[in-house]
């Protein structure tokens, strides 16, 4: 069965406090529910954490919710009442504005390698080229290579006044599912966990003052992207193509899980177009430039302009520093500053957002 508000609420009706009589809807101790297709965050407060009480409640919310629907995505989270009064104490127009951003730009692709985390940097470093302030948030759980591309591999964010401190390279705020994770080390994400995971990364972050958040996807369209899609506030996404047909056809995927999850396509990158040789300057075009222009005209969506093979972009990228710092006039740099001032439309800024008095900014297309 597909799940429902109403559903979902009588599914939780059945879950008894342990050792009381009246269930947690009755009792009020559902502080926060969200129900997204089948994934479902629950926030339970509760006087004192009990790790015995938490233990249990887990395991009958998750066993009732399953009962409606065997596949449903189940994250549950605990807060002491004390926490959430005090939250609730903050001025509301506060409150919203510290747990958002301006505009959130998440840069996709059907496929794996097309250089979603090379353009998420350089355009990052493009955006702030440009006047923005600008932080990455690295959501490749499976690979995460931005704390390569920027040098910041072995950094631990801090816990400050409640909020996980971004870190700082090349004047961009950074976070990224890599400083959690050893290197070489595996973990199995389960959907609850990237949805936990991800609701931490825009909440309880302090990414306050930022106009632009990159949002640099896992490749394809499985349980993680998709759910990534449906937790984060997205102003719309990018993608990112070579002009092969093969890459083309899982691009094309990639843009029907977005429309399925009503998050606008701002427009299609071909990267990788062409390869300008750098004795003579001649273009050679590898493979098929022009192919992503010609699908983007097809389905409708905005084409955002192509960049070329760079091998110093790759080099740097191998090193940790962002090609668009020294090579912002090569062509790939030209390219790439092209395709940040052709997304400039969609950008709110911070101070918008505060003299919209941190109401969430709807895009309008
Ligand atoms: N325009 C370019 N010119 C030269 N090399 C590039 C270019 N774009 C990306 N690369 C290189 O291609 C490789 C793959 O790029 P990247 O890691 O950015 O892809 P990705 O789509 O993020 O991959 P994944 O799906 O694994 O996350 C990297 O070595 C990167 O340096
Ligand atoms: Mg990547």
């Amino acid at each position: 069965m597909i799940l429902t508000q109403e559903n979902l609420l009588a599914a939780l009706k059945m879950v008894r406090l342990p050792g009381a009589r009246s269930d947690i809807v009755e009792a009020g101790q559902i502080s926060r529910l969200d129900l997204s297709e089948n994934t479902v965050f629950i926030e339970i407060q509760m006087s004192e954490l009990n790790p015995t009480f938490e233990k249990s409640l887990r395991f009958q919310i998750e066993k009732e919710i399953q009962r409606v629907d065997a596949n449903a995505q189940i994250a549950v989270e605990f807060r002491k009442i004390g926490a959430v009064t005090e939250e609730a104490k903050a001025p509301v127009t506060e409150k919203k504005i510290s747990s958002r951003v301006a505009t959130m730009i998440a840069v996709g692709s059907g496929k794996g390698g097309v250089g979603k985390s090379s353009l998420s940097v350089n355009l990052a470093i493009a955006f702030q080229q440009l006047g923005y302030t600008v932080g990455i948030l690295d959501c490749d759980v499976y690979g995460p290579s931005i704390p390569t591309m920027l040098k910041v591999v072995d950094q631990k964010p801090m816990l400050l006044n409640g909020k996980i401190q971004p870190i700082e390279a090349y004047g961009l705020k950074i976070m990224s599912a890599g400083f959690f994770v050893e290197e070489g080390q595996s973990i199995i994400w389960r959907g609850p966990m990237i949805h936990k995971l991800i609701q931490q990364f825009v909440n309880d972050v302090a990414w306050d003052g930022t106009d632009i958040l990159i949002v640099d996807l896992p490749p394809g369209t499985g349980d993680a992207p998709l759910s990534l899609a449906q937790t984060m506030p997205l102003t719309g996404a990018v993608m990112v193509s070579m002009p092969q047909q093969v890459s083309i056809i899982d691009v094309h995927k990639g843009i029907s899980m977005f429309n399925q999850v009503k998050v606008p396509i701002l427009g299609v990158i071909e990267n990788m177009s062409h390869f300008i040789c750098p004795h003579c300057d001649h273009s050679s075009e590898i493979f098929d430039r022009g192919k992503v222009k010609k699908f983007c005209e097809n389905l409708g969506v905005s084409y955002l302009g192509d960049v070329p093979i760079e091998p110093k972009l790759r080099e740097l990228s191998d090193a940790g520093k962002p090609f668009m710092l020294d090579h912002q006039n090569s062509s790939a740099g030209k390219a790439i500053t092209q395709i940040a001032k052709r997304l400039q439309p969609f950008v709110k800024t911070y101070d918008d957002l505060k003299s919209n008095g941190g109401e969430e900014i709807k895009l309008v297309l």
